[in-house]
């Protein structure tokens, strides 16, 4: 199942699949998301599996973030790993100012080869995470990509996405709020 075809659902006019750089599968049994890396997040989370910052969040701002990727250019290895990171060193779902920087930290702690990327992009993940939550601007691409894929799903607590604290022109894009409001409000992930 590829993006082209799910986003017929409704909003069928987004995109023209053809001017996509890449089509991305709608599964989670991504090759670096695998059940064993998502088994070791989960046994260290302190919160609510399918809370509002649990799993379900986490796989819709995969799809996010592999959509606007499909559009920009941006890593998809750096947003899926931030999709599954970003909120994993949570201890709380309200104000938890200090939630980035720890899964930062907790990301540079694991044992060389634990994620799939080479020392820069492991330099951009950490970023993104550290800086997520107020981040406004950051010279990588992919960081600023991951930072929207995430706001974009604040729907999902009733706060609707602002173009205004969107970093990319991709996320900015009116139809892709729209879609992006629609799947956080329907409150689905796949596969889980
Ligand atoms: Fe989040």
């Amino acid at each position: 199942m590829f993006y082209s075809d799910t986003m017929q659902a409704g909003d069928g006019s987004i995109l023209n699949p053809m001017t996509e750089r890449r089509n991305f599968s709608l599964t989670p049994n991504s090759e670096l998301i695998t059940d064993s890396f998502l088994d070791q997040i989960r046994q260290q989370y302190r919160l609510n599996w399918h809370g509002i910052h649990g799993i379900a969040h986490w796989q819709r701002v995969r799809e996010n973030g592999l959509r606007l990727a499909s559009l920009n250019g941006a890593n998809p290895k750096i947003i899926e790993y931030f999709a599954f990171t970003h909120d994993s060193q949570r201890q709380n779902d309200g104000y938890d100012p200090q939630h980035g920087a720890r899964a930062s930290q907790w990301i540079g702690e694991q044992p060389a080869g634990y994620f799939k990327l080479s020392q820069e992009e492991m330099k951009l993940l950490q970023d993104a995470c550290r800086q997520h939550t107020g981040g406004v601007s950051h010279p990588n691409l992919s960081v600023m990509t991951c930072w929207d894929a995430d706001r974009l799903d604040l729907m999902r607590v009733g706060i609707r996405p602002n173009p205004f604290y969107l970093c990319t022109s991709a996320a900015k894009n009116p139809q892709i709020i729209e879609w992006a409001i629609a799947r956080s409000i329907s409150g689905k992930a796949q596969g889980f």
